[in-house]
């Protein structure tokens, strides 16, 4: 049986850190607040030619190093975005040409905060198919892009960055022993569409709009949802809490990821929790918390990892697998 292992990691930021102090100046908001809120004490906003397309290409171009493979080996990029440099193109054309691959197929994939979920499950039904052997899944994202800066509601809680992984085909025996992904699960729901979108687009404004959020209705849903889908993941591989080295959720807010921990007993000790420095960076957020804790040496080859994401859509999902 094919399994989709993880073979490199990496991640990027934009240079500028802009601190929760720094925003007191120019909005009605305060640090103690939204520490309390959410957790977030800074984030990175991109600056003159920081893209999504530039942070993804440099988080891919980690991802490939570490993984030991250069374009001419890769199969595919999947980018997951919501803040694509054009409308079109997509920003995975855009990071092909600037690796200088010529071959196979990129595209985008959009799911907002939970788009690195259902890039990492598309990637693993390529390769699962056998129509890809190896395959970049960047989550690439400048939030800052569609933020209203004098929406306290909203500005206060988003980051720029981007993290990508190298996913490769390997052979396993199809049990849940094997490395690689064991289990994936995707859910959406059209009918909370507004509870969290952007006010414009090509189709309708045709202007780029701003992130708009009823913020305490997704809360609201976020915890069911995440523990839920969570649950179908533990009862597909006979998993549960125990079972989990790692859990790297979507980092929205640290209430949101302790509730949830709590919820599905999850001990904090394998909560991997960086909103504090990153703010929400969206499709992003994961493979960039990913990357930070294998490159800080913490997971070990076969410890099984724990990643969910929810948001806009609403669209949720988990992935479960093992390093
Ligand atoms: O990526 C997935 C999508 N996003 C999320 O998961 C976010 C989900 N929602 C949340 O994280 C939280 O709802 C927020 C952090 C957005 C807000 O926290 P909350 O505890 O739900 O606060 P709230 O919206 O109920 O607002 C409480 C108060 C309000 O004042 P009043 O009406 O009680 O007088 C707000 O106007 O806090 C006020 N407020 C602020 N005060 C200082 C809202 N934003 C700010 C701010 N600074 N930045």
């Amino acid at each position: 049986m094919i399994r989709s292992v993880i073979t490199g990691f990496g991640h990027a930021f934009p240079k500028r850190v802009v601190t929760n102090q720094e925003l007191e100046k120019t909005v009605d908001t305060n640090d103690a607040w939204i520490v309390q809120r959410t957790g977030i004490k800074q984030r990175h906003i991109a600056g003159e030619g920081e893209t999504s397309a530039s942070l993804g290409e440099a988080a891919g171009r980690k991802a490939m190093e570490r993984a030991g493979v250069t374009a001419d080996d890769l199969d595919m990029i999947i980018v997951a975005t919501t803040t694509p440099d054009n409308t079109f193109p997509s920003t995975a054309v855009n990071i092909q040409n600037r690796l200088g691959m010529k071959h196979g197929a990129a595209f985008d994939l959009q799911a907002v905060c939970s788009g690195f979920i259902f890039a990492l499950t598309s990637a693993d039904m390529y390769l699962r198919s056998g129509q890809a052997k190896r395959i970049l899944v960047i989550g690439a994202e400048t939030m800052s892009k569609l933020i209203d800066w004098e929406d306290r509601t909203t500005c206060v809680l988003f980051g720029d960055g981007a993290g990508a992984v190298v996913l490769e085909a390997q052979e396993g025996r199809g049990l849940t022993s094997d490395r690689g992904i064991l289990s994936a699960h995707l859910r959406s729901d059209g009918s909370h569409k507004d509870k969290l979108f952007v006010d414009g687009g090509p189709s309708t404004t045709q202007t780029v709009g701003h992130l708009r959020m009823q913020g305490r209705e997704v809360f609201k849903h976020a915890v069911g949802m995440i523990t839920d889908v969570i649950e179908d993941a533990f009862a597909a591989t006979q998993m549960d809490a125990e079972s989990i080295d790692w859990f790297i959720p979507h980092q929205a807010n640290k209430r949101i990821i302790d509730a949830s921990a709590k919820k599905l007993n999850i001990d904090p000790s394998k909560v991997v929790i960086n909103v504090d420095q990153t703010g929400n960076t969206s499709a992003a957020s994961i493979p960039i918390a990913l990357s930070q804790t294998a490159e800080s040496g913490r997971i070990e080859e076969g410890q099984t990892i724990l990643l969910e994401a929810m948001g806009g859509g609403f669209t949720w999902g988990a992935v479960l697998l093992r390093w």
